[in-house]
């Protein structure tokens, strides 16, 4: 690729991704999967490792991929990050509006209501325009250091732009998780058999803090912005401190609005109490603070909040209906989930009939019983739950509800497993509806993505005995299908083709579909990157998977446990035999055909080694299309590692998240 032709495409990928950063972020409607997304921002670093020069001022790509602090540092606040007080009442609001008019006699007194965003507090420090540190709330007098977690959230700016900038200031605000994420976080967590998280704030919080390099989750964040503070400024509102958040290109909620009386302070409540249910983004109530700041300074501040501003909170939707029984869903990892069927009630803009019971000790919990009053809720959280029971309407022949003791579906005895009261079906090996589960992920889009073979089709399939595991699905045959109520001709090849079909899907999502604890589509595709068979990552240790950046030890223990497993060993036989795509394609040979298994990957070697020179290895590493650097850098893939090696470059190696192999590891991957 010429100059030219890079510089081209470097501002086409700029752009086309920060059309897709305004699509997810602030529209919520992504055209593509983060999985493309991030081969686009892939893509556009490569290019800009090839030709620096042409990288623009602000790439999307310097969000990306920057190494997480190992530990949050300790800030303190130059300013104390105060709470609020608040209030559910009208009267409550009424009181605030005429203690503030006494206290100020005769003056005019305007009061500017915003969203209450439900999410988690920081506070950005920019100095020279550029952004400096960023710390959460903690104790209000000291927080945690994030600045690197938080420069990954896309609507932050990172340089700051127009007129007026002071040398330093303060913005502070809430990050939050918009809902459609929320809910698509917890819909993986589902797929991965992981307990959805119950807010989005709780989900906001965790992605926040989390250590990993977990850049897909923290894209998905969002920060409203609602302060300013600067020594070097002399704002005489709180409405002119926002006028310049927006134009400095902060995000701002355009929410806000100017209030001169009780009852336009009352209408914009009530008015968000509504449309709250049209935002992207959840709210609990409205912050209504007065506009002057000398009139601010007058009210002054409580140790704990200011004078001046007061939270108006939103009661949750809270409503009741009649529990009229609970069943059972078992997973496809075989957790057992009770969820609770009621009347149908509509419930913050939607008709609920179900709700999620958890586990046992949700049960236990609510002491529920059939036939109970229960309360619904659904406040921020997206499932509904039930909150309590309403014991004064109980019937006294009611029955309680008790746990089942086997599972629904194969009747084995269910066994406890963790400390969390969770109960599984044990019969991993023919309980029809684990297969069920496991088939309905294996065929999914960002799976096996088998489109002609739907939720009754794979029912099917399972109840007839003709499949007992995914690898079967490849070895049905036409008459198996055809035999099928419903499936015709047309239909019965457009089953075989769809399976036929996704034989070509590539490496990373046929792991994907392998549905192995705790590998995501992400994990799953960062997994690919460092072991381009499923024969390497079968022999991988914990310590070796635990060395790539962003596996921990539950993630590299499930992928370990999964492969000890024969039943597993089998299967991937199967999947190996039908053709499936079980490694990165080989595309790379040279001219006199030979396999270049290291194409384009980076080495360094450090320390001595048994089979070979080290000049040898590295001529080999050449030869088989691998690079040699000279240090440790964000560039490298792997560190391999011999006896006696530099103590600094296993540190530097640790600190940057790359991986480390020994002489075994690189024999292997060399295909020798
Ligand atoms: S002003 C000194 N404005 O609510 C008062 N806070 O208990 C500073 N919050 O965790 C807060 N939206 O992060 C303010 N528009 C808004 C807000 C807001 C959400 C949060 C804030 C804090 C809590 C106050």
């Amino acid at each position: 690729m010429n100059k030219e032709e890079a510089k081209r495409e470097i501002e086409q990928l700029t752009a086309l991704i920060a059309y897709h950063n305004k699509l997810y972020f602030q529209e919520a409607q992504p055209e593509i999967s983060d999985y493309e997304y991030d081969q686009l921002v892939e893509r556009l670093a490569r290019l800009e490792q090839q030709f620096p020069d042409l990288k623009l001022a602000h790439s999307p790509t310097q969000r990306v991929g920057e190494a997480p602090s190992k530990n949050f540092a300790t800030v303190y606040h130059q300013y104390p990050m105060l709470s609020l007080s608040n209030t559910y009442s009208e009267e409550e609001i009424s009181q605030f509006i005429r203690r503030i008019q006494k206290q100020l006699p005769g003056a005019p007194i305007a009061f500017f209501c915003e969203l209450k965003f439900d999410g988690v507090a920081i506070s950005l420090l920019y100095k020279q325009g550029k952004l400096e540190k960023v710390v959460t709330r903690g104790d209000g007098m000291k927080g945690d250091d994030i600045t690197e977690n938080a420069k990954q959230i896309p609507t932050i700016p990172q340089v700051i732009k127009g007129e007026n900038i002071p040398p330093a200031f303060e913005v502070r605000g809430e990050a939050v998780m918009p809902l459609a994420n929320f809910d698509k976080l917890n819909q993986e967590r589902l797929a991965q058999a992981l307990e959805p998280l119950a807010n989005p704030r709780n989900a906001t919080a965790g992605t926040l803090k989390t250590l990993k390099n977990t850049t897909g989750l923290k894209r998905s964040l969002d920060c409203y912005i609602y302060g300013l503070l600067s020594e070097d400024m002399d704002l005489p509102t709180h409405e002119a401190g926002i006028q310049y958040l927006e134009q400095w290109g902060f995000r701002v909620s355009p929410t806000y609005k100017k209030c001169l009386t009780l009852e336009e302070v009352m209408d914009y409540i009530n008015y968000w109490e509504t449309a709250k249910k049209e935002l992207p983004v959840a709210i609990d109530g409205v912050v209504i603070k007065i506009n002057d700041i000398s009139q601010q300074n007058k009210l002054g501040l409580t140790a704990k909040s200011p004078r001046w501003a007061i939270a108006y909170k939103y009661q949750p939707e809270n409503i009741a209906t009649i529990l009229e029984y609970v069943d059972y869903q078992v997973g496809r990892t075989g957790v057992i989930t009770p969820v609770a069927h009621l009347k149908p009630i509509l419930l913050a803009g939607t008709t609920v009939k179900r709700a999620t019971l958890h586990n046992a000790s949700e049960i236990q919990r609510l002491d529920l019983h059939i036939g109970d009053t229960v309360f619904v809720e659904k406040g921020g959280e997206i499932i509904p739950k039930i909150t309590g029971v309403d014991v004064t309407k109980r019937k006294p022949d009611s029955q309680p509800v008790t746990f089942i003791i086997t599972c629904p579906a194969c009747g084995t005895a269910l066994v406890k497993r963790y400390e969390k009261g969770l109960y599984y079906c044990p019969n991993t090996k023919s309980c029809p509806y684990q297969l069920q589960g496991l088939l309905k992920h294996f065929v999914q889009r960002k799976a096996m993505d088998i489109r002609s073979v739907g939720k009754q089709t794979i029912e099917m399939l399972v109840q007839k005995g003709l499949i007992h595991t995914p690898a079967d699905l490849y070895f049905l045959q036409y008459q198996d299908i055809r035999s099928l109520e419903g499936f015709k001709d047309l239909a019965t090849r457009n089953v075989l083709d769809g399976i036929a079909h996704s034989k070509q899907r590539p490496f990373e999502r046929v792991l994907f579909a392998l549905g192995i604890r705790h590998v995501g589509e992400v994990i799953a595709d960062k997994i690919t990157q460092h072991y381009l068979n499923i024969d390497l990552l079968a022999k991988a240790t914990v310590e070796e998977l635990m060395a790539i950046s962003f596996i921990g030890p539950e993630i590299a223990h499930s992928i370990v446990n999964y492969f000890e497993n024969p039943e597993n060993l089998q299967l991937i036989a199967s999947l190996k035999k039908a053709g499936i795509q079980l490694s990165k394609p080989d595309t790379a040979t040279t001219a006199t055909g030979q396999s270049l298994p290291l194409l384009g990957k980076n080495f360094l070697i450090s320390g001595t080694f048994q089979n070979f020179e080290r000049e040898a290895l590295k001529e080999l590493i050449k030869k088989k299309g691998g690079n040699l650097l000279t240090g440790v850098s964000r560039k490298l893939d792997y560190l391999i590692i011999g006896n006696n090696p530099g103590p600094s470059k296993i540190t530097e190696a640790q600190a940057l998240g790359i991986p480390m192999i020994d002489e075994t590891k690189i024999l292997e991957m060399l295909q020798v």
